[in-house]
């Protein structure tokens, strides 16, 4: 049963005035509410259907469109990245990436948090892996209709609250979390900088916010994802899937060919770096992109390729931007770990 947990509502507030809510018209499945009405003391309506509150109010066409395109992606590819084996992998690969090492280091970490937001959770299995402690709230939200599939698999967890929201607009009082963490998600929204910015207001003193944002990448790939985006983001869904195919079956094939190429020099016009790489990977980098998932999974390439290409929205950005940002904010970088695709962060706040 999809039901929204009741005691959500006590500390959730209007995203557009911040007034409190109060519950009108409402449904209950087994004590919790299924559907029904959320009004503010401004009069702020708010609905709450299939036990999930639906919170976005930025109607802008470039947000709409982004969030349009999330919807069909995890409509279209959901089962396949609640995988066990995809699940196991993102787990690893956000261990790596702040600087965790392992899982029982940051259910440590998670032991001394009580109340955590997961800004764009996708299909929930972050908030899956923030949920550890049971004695903390784990806040996950999402603008796109991920968040019914997020809340399918793992709204029967105690503890995750799930909510359709932005994180520009947020339902929550300033200083609410004790650890924020955004991964893979800023760079899809209308500014990556003002939306670190606006989450950094909901930290509390000493906590904790974890970023990943994609990486400006070498020249002749940003000139190729800047041409081809042009293209992609005014194509229907459709044709849209049908070009990520293309991507995916052209990664797949270079990526069987097995080949290997030495680059003896550094090219730095090209900001290429003398070495020896496997040929779907050097074009990958260096001038296409063209996912194909080493596991071989052709429907989660076709999705990665499709959330490359199609969101209005996805920036690209510097080591150095990111960090203005954290100084920006008041809040002190803690961890800093940049690969080829993205940078990921965590910073205190002061
Ligand atoms: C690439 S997915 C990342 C999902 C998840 N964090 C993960 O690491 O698997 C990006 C998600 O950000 C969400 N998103 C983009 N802009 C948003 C916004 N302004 N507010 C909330 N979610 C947003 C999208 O709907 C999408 O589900």
């Amino acid at each position: 049963m999809i039901i929204l947990k009741i005691s959500l509502i006590e500390h959730i507030v209007c995203p557009k005035c911040y007034k409190k809510f109060s519950l009108k018209s409402e449904r209950y499945k087994q004590s919790e509410v299924d559907s029904g009405i959320l009004i503010c003391n401004n009069g702020h309506k708010f609905l709450i259907i299939r036990g999930v509150p639906r919170l976005v109010i930025d109607e802008t066409t470039g947000f709409v469109k982004t969030e349009a395109a999330f919807s069909s992606k995890w409509k279209k590819y959901n089962k396949y990245y609640h995988q066990k084996n995809w699940f196991l992998h993102q787990q690893n690969w956000f261990l790596d990436r702040f600087g965790w090492k392992n899982l029982n280091n940051f259910n440590k970490f998670l032991k001394t948090r009580n109340k955590i937001l997961d800004a764009g959770t996708g299909i929930g299995n972050s908030a899956k892996l923030f949920s550890a402690n049971s004695q903390s709230h784990v806040f996950a939200i999402d603008a796109s209709e991920s968040i019914d599939f997020a809340y399918k698999k793992y709204g029967n967890q105690p503890n995750i609250h799930f909510l359709q929201a932005d994180l520009r607009r947020l339902p929550f009082r300033k200083k609410f979390f004790d650890f924020i963490c955004s991964d893979q998600v800023l760079h899809h929204t209308k500014d990556t900088a003002t939306s670190f910015k606006n989450l950094t207001g909901y930290l509390e003193k000493g906590g904790l916010i974890s970023i990943y944002v994609y990486n400006k990448k070498a020249p002749m790939r940003e000139f190729a994802d800047d041409f081809i985006r042009e293209h992609t983001t005014t194509m229907s869904e459709k044709e849209c899937v049908e070009f990520s195919k293309d991507m995916a079956n052209l990664g797949r094939i270079l990526s069987q060919l097995k080949k290997k190429i030495t680059i003896p020099r550094d090219i730095p016009v090209l900001k290429i770096k003398a070495g020896t790489y496997d040929i779907q990977r050097f074009i990958y980098w260096y001038f296409l992109k063209c996912f194909w998932a080493e596991d071989g999974n052709f429907e989660r390439s076709v999705g990665v390729n499709f959330d490359w290409y199609f969101p209005k929205f996805a920036f690209r950005h510097t080591p150095d931007e990111i960090k203005s940002w954290f100084a920006d904010a008041k809040t002190k970088i803690v961890h800093f770990k940049e690969i080829e695709s993205g940078i990921s962060v965590t910073g205190k706040k002061l």
